[in-house]
């Protein structure tokens, strides 16, 4: 089978790497793609938003299933640009069309859905550049920090906890002002939940689904967890506390009401759902979903998972998930990312990496990477995340951590506290 990935990060080197391994594999492409991917796949130098040119790549190359890596493409609407056009009817996709998306792509549409659905999940109202006054006085009645939320993709930067009125106030005549673009036409502002944070994946053919093994990420770019927010600096699976006994609360007021919220708002959504959770008092609450893997957490996942791949991704586009049967290491699976210097605000590119065939113990999954001239050079905030499975935490991110000294480039920073966090829970 000819396959195509979407995307350039480590989330897709990390689909390319797991898909070599399966014999279903024929040829394998990725676009736009990295370093990495290259070494395991052909990259095709088109932008994963150019509709048009993957379209005719799709037919220039006989690609069979197309996996779609990021957000943007999809809340866009590639998947239903694909089934637009006559020639491709059989191709198979996985990712929602435009309208699923919409669970990452519109913060107010998700809570809406959520509400609607008996989904708990944080109280929240939103407000407009019409609302601003109703929206001001609504940050004065409400308890602090509060959480506002700009309502479309913003990069990742959408996302205020403000500890304060004054800030809240600001931030809300900001986003409403503009500073997000289209995307803050609308702000949710959402109560503040204080817990533990995992990401939980899930796998769905529009009727059945797989519920993927769970992450943790760590966001900020500081030890500790300070700083500002970044793509992702590191990534666990399993996560210790998320316990058989929560998973199953998980899967029965999260997960089946939201497929079935899915079907009976007539959705036919053929993808990933991750969903961001908070577990608070041992109840878990949605912090958002995301219509698409996590990053890095994909590359703590799919090493996990023992199932073909292939075989996956066509059971979803077939609507077949219920014959096959996932299988996952219980190995743990770390990662860390190592990022270029001054990540995440502006950073040098074009720096040569070093010593990369000096590593151990790890798969080196590339995300802002570029092959020239006989050198790899970084590309990107993220540059690399470097996976490492051991029987125990504890091996994985000395291995992880190990592989995160070795490898060389001016600037490199990197987290050294991920997963320790959870080596207390562990004992
Ligand atoms: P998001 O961009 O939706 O992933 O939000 C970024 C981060 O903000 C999340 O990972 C949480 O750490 C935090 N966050 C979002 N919503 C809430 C909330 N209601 N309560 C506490 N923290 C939140
Ligand atoms: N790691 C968070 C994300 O992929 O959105």
């Amino acid at each position: 089978m000819n396959i195509l990935i979407l995307g350039a990060g480590g989330r897709e080197h990390a689909f390319a790497w797991k898909m070599t391994q399966s014999p279903l594999c024929k040829a394998l492409f990725v676009a736009p793609g990295n370093a990495g991917t290259a070494e395991v796949a052909t990259n095709l130098a088109i932008g994963v938003n150019d509709f048009e040119s993957i379209a005719n790549a799709i037919r220039e190359h006989a690609i069979d299933l197309l996996i779609v890596g990021p957000e943007e493409p999809l809340v866009r609407g590639i998947v239903d640009f694909l089934r637009q056009q006559s020639d491709l009817k059989k191709l198979k996709i996985v990712g929602p069309t435009a309208e699923g998306a919409q669970l990452e792509g519109s913060k107010d549409f998700s809570k809406a859905f959520m509400a609607r659905h008996g989904i708990p999940t944080a109280a929240s109202q939103t407000f407009t550049a019409d609302t601003l006054d109703a929206g001001l006085a609504y940050l004065e009645n409400h308890a602090l920090p509060i959480v506002l939320k700009a309502d479309g993709l913003a990069a990742g930067k959408g996302v205020v906890i403000a500890e304060t009125l004054v800030n809240a106030q600001d931030t809300l005549r900001n986003m409403l002002g503009g500073q997000f673009g289209d995307a803050g036409n609308k702000v949710v502002v959402e109560q503040f939940l204080r817990g533990i944070e995992l990401s939980l994946f899930v796998l769905t053919d529009g009727k059945s689904y797989k519920i993927l093994p769970e992450a943790k990420d760590y966001k900020r770019i500081g030890e500790g967890d300070t700083g500002p927010n970044t793509g992702g600096m590191g990534a666990v699976s399993p996560v210790v506390f998320a316990n058989e006994s929560f998973l199953h609360k998980v899967e029965e007021k999260i997960v089946k009401p939201t497929l079935l919220g899915l079907q009976q708002d007539g959705i036919l959504y053929q993808g990933f759902i991750f969903v961001g959770l908070i577990k608070v008092n041992n109840e878990p609450f949605v912090i958002e979903y995301n219509a698409r893997m996590g990053d890095p957490e994909t590359e703590v996942v799919l090493p996990r998972i023992q199932t073909d791949l292939v075989e996956l991704m066509v059971a979803t586009t077939d609507g077949e998930l219920d014959k096959l049967t996932l299988r996952v290491s219980p190995q743990t699976a770390v990662t860390t990312v190592v990022v270029a210097g001054g990540y995440p605000d502006a950073y040098q590119k074009g720096e040569i990496i070093s010593d990369l065939e000096r590593l151990e113990e790890v798969t080196a999954f590339h995300a802002g990477t570029l092959a020239q001239n006989g050198h790899i050079l970084t590309n990107g905030g993220r540059v690399l995340a470097l996976t490492a499975q051991a029987n125990s935490l504890e091996n994985a991110i000395r291995r992880s951590q190990n592989a995160a000294r070795t490898v060389q480039f001016d600037g490199k920073q990197y987290r050294k506290d991920i997963g320790l966090d959870l080596i207390r829970y562990a004992d």
